[in-house]
C-alpha cells in the first residue's frame, strides 16, 4: 500500500536510478510493486523493456496530469508498494503525485546548487500539505556521493539540513558503476555480469541498506497514522 514518490525539480540527481534500485530490492523479497513512470521521457519504461525485470514488478507509463491521482490510487489497491518516478521539474503532476505519497524521497547530489533545488522540492511538499490538508512525510537521499571521501561541501550541506530539521536518510546511494549499468542492461543488480560491471556486491549491499531504511522510515509513520485514526 505505501506510495513512495521520487521528486526533485533538478534534473539528473538520481531519481530514476534510486526508484529502480528501491523497486528491484523490494521485488527481491517477493513484494508486488507498481512503478509509475510519470516522466514524459519514460526512463522506467525503457528500463523495463530490457531483459530481467522482476515478474512481480509492473511499470505503468500511460499517465497524465489529469490521471496521475487515479493511477496512483488504483495501483495502491493492487500492489503492496507503489513507486512513482517524476520528471526533473516542478509541475502540477509533481504536486499531485506528492499529494498521495506516504513518503517523498528527494535525491540530492553533494553540491549547494542541488541543496537549493531540494529546498524547492520541500517547499512544494509543504504547499501540497496545505492544499490537500494532510501531512506528507519526506526525506532527503544523498546520491552519487563518494564511498571514500566526505567533502567539506557535503558536510556543510548536511549541517544546514540538520539545523533546519530536514529529515535525511543515513544511507547514501554512492557513485557506482553498477547503478549506471542497470539502465544499460536492464533488470536488477543481481543480474548484472561481473565481467562487464565492477563491484556488483558492494552495489547490492548499498541498495539493500537503502531499501531497508526506506521501509523502516515508512513503518513508524504508518503506525502513527493508524494510532491517530484510532484516537479520532
Ligand atoms: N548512484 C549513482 N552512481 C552512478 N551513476 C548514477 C547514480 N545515480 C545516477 N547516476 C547516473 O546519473 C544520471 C542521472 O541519473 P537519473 O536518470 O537517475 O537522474 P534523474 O534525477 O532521474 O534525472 P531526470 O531529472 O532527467 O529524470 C544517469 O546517467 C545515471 O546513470
Ligand atoms: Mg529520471
Amino acid at each position: 500500500m505505501p506510495t513512495i514518490v521520487f521528486a526533485s525539480p533538478k534534473g539528473g540527481v538520481g531519481k530514476s536510478t534510486a526508484a529502480v534500485l528501491l523497486a528491484t530490492e523490494l521485488a527481491g523479497f517477493g513484494a508486488g510493486i507498481s512503478m509509475i513512470d510519470a516522466d514524459p521521457n519514460k526512463p522506467l519504461s525503457r528500463w523495463a523493456k530490457r531483459p530481467g525485470r522482476p515478474a512481480v514488478l509492473e511499470v505503468i507509463s500511460d499517465v497524465t496530469e489529469d490521471s496521475i491521482i487515479d493511477v496512483i490510487e488504483e495501483a495502491a489497491l493492487k500492489t503492496p508498494f507503489v513507486i512513482v518516478d517524476l520528471e526533473g521539474t516542478a509541475s502540477m503532476m509533481v504536486g499531485y503525485a506528492m499529494s498521495r505519497a506516504d513518503l517523498v524521497i528527494i535525491p540530492v547530489q553533494g553540491s549547494h546548487l542541488d541543496a537549493t533545488e531540494a529546498t524547492k522540492a520541500i517547499k512544494l511538499v509543504r504547499a501540497q500539505e496545505r492544499v490537500f490538508k494532510r501531512t506528507i512525510p519526506y526525506t532527503i537521499l544523498f546520491t552519487r556521493t563518494s564511498v571514500a571521501i566526505r567533502t567539506r561541501t557535503f558536510q556543510s550541506i548536511e549541517d544546514e539540513f540538520a539545523e533546519n530539521q530536514i529529515p535525511m536518510l543515513r544511507t547514501h546511494l554512492h557513485e557506482r558503476d553498477a547503478y549506471r549499468a542497470l539502465f544499460a542492461f536492464g533488470g536488477a543488480l543481481s543480474g548484472l555480469d561481473p565481467e562487464q560491471v565492477s563491484n556488483i556486491a558492494a552495489a547490492i549491499a548499498n541498495a539493500r541498506l537503502f531499501a531497508d531504511e526506506v521501509v523502516k522510515t515508512l513503518k513508524p509513520k504508518k503506525a502513527a497514522v493508524a494510532k491517530a485514526e484510532e484516537v479520532a
